[in-house]
């Protein structure tokens, strides 16, 4: 039997919807939220509300669109006959900004309700860490997979689809909230992880020489790099005030390649004290050039097979709930109607 599968991301500030079919992605349809730029940061309030005005349109959309890939007419009709055989609904359950979550949940739950079909709730960082199995080429289990977002940093070892294991993770901010941090204390707008790995293309990435934090283990502190930035600006700015923009190039190329040594080195111990030499990355910190550079790199030093995700597969989408969803309807791992989103989940 072939299995259809219509899932719904919403956990932050991306209103997105995906269709599979037999753990081929059709479709991956994201809406943007643009309001969030003039505040530095994502305003939950406005969040949910931009999610309740897209969702119905991204979820047609991506109906429409796996309607299109698949060689199937795009008129309404064909869509609503799209709808009406999947065989799943799967959406985030967490974590995430609860207001965000609600809005998928309970449109999840309800289109599950109406076609008479399982839902089924996935965990978004274990949907990035197998964003990896979208396209070929595909990791063999197990493998490490380093997942950088705007939330969580971790080292997860991936024993099998729905068997992962967090081995290593942040003790205060995310890789993608010391990029935004960062970015901030340099005037950047809100997000501005892509805007630091734009200005570092053209810097001299060891012109500034910013910490490395001694964590023992596999776990990561970014705070003092925040902290360290913040000093070295205000000391600079004082004898300069044209510093920043003086030297923007090489101040993000320096502060980006601290992120990424941070990052590296201990995925580097990670592979040692596990023996596993197939490395993925995920989530949106994933996304930066530098480090999908460097992984390559050091990848080929160390003889590892490493994975990194399309760009779309990187930063937060539906087509890796889509996947994880997949994985979960074969070992019929389906959720109740009753099931309700939580902004935090241990795995
Ligand atoms: O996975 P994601 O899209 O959303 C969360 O689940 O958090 O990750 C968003 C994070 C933000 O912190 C953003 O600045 C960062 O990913 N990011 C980047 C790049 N693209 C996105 N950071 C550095 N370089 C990039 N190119
Ligand atoms: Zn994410």
């Amino acid at each position: 039997m072939s299995i259809t599968i219509l899932a719904i991301e919403s956990s932050c500030d991306e209103t997105a919807a995906a269709v599979c079919r037999d753990g081929v992605i059709l479709s991956n349809f994201i809406a943007n939220q643009t309001v969030h730029e003039q505040y530095g940061g994502v305003v939950p309030e406005l969040a949910s509300r931009a999610h309740m005005q897209n969702i119905v349109p991204v979820v047609y959309a991506a109906l429409q669109k796996a309607n299109q890939q698949s060689g199937e007419p795009t008129d309404e009709a064909s869509i609503h006959a799209l709808l009406q055989s999947v065989h799943a609904i799967a959406f985030t359950q967490a974590p995430g900004l609860i207001g965000s979550l609600l809005v998928g949940a309970q449109f999840a739950k309800s289109l599950a309700l109406a076609l008479n079909v399982p839902l089924i709730a996935v965990h978004h960082m274990q949907a990035h860490v197998l964003a990896n199995l979208i396209e070929d080429p595909r990791p063999e289990f197990p493998f490490l997979c380093l997942t950088v977002s705007g939330g969580h940093t971790q080292i997860v070892l991936a024993e099998s689809p729905l068997s992962l294991k967090v081995i290593g993770e942040t003790m205060d901010d995310a890789a993608g909230e010391a990029f935004d941090k960062s970015a901030k204390l340099l005037g950047l707008p809100y997000p501005g992880g892509p805007l630091i790995d734009k200005y570092a293309q053209t810097g001299d990435p060891n012109r500034f020489k910013f910490p490395e934090p001694q964590i023992p283990g596999l776990n990561f502190s970014f705070s003092g790099l925040k902290t360290a930035i913040l000093y070295f600006l205000q000391e600079n700015t004082a004898n300069n005030p044209n510093f920043i923009e003086e030297n923007l190039a090489d101040i993000c190329a320096s502060i980006q390649h601290r992120i990424i040594s941070i990052l590296l080195n201990k995925v580097k111990a990670a592979a040692r004290t596990t023996g596993i030499d197939q490395i993925c990355i995920a989530g949106g910190v994933s996304a930066n050039s530098g480090l999908r550079k460097a992984l390559t790199e050091m990848g080929q030093k160390h003889n590892w097979r490493t994975f990194i995700p399309a760009f779309q597969y990187c930063t937060d989408n539906a087509a890796m709930i889509a996947i994880t969803a997949y994985y979960k309807f074969l070992e019929n791992d389906f959720a109740d109607l009753s099931v309700s989103p939580t902004a935090r989940a241990e795995w």
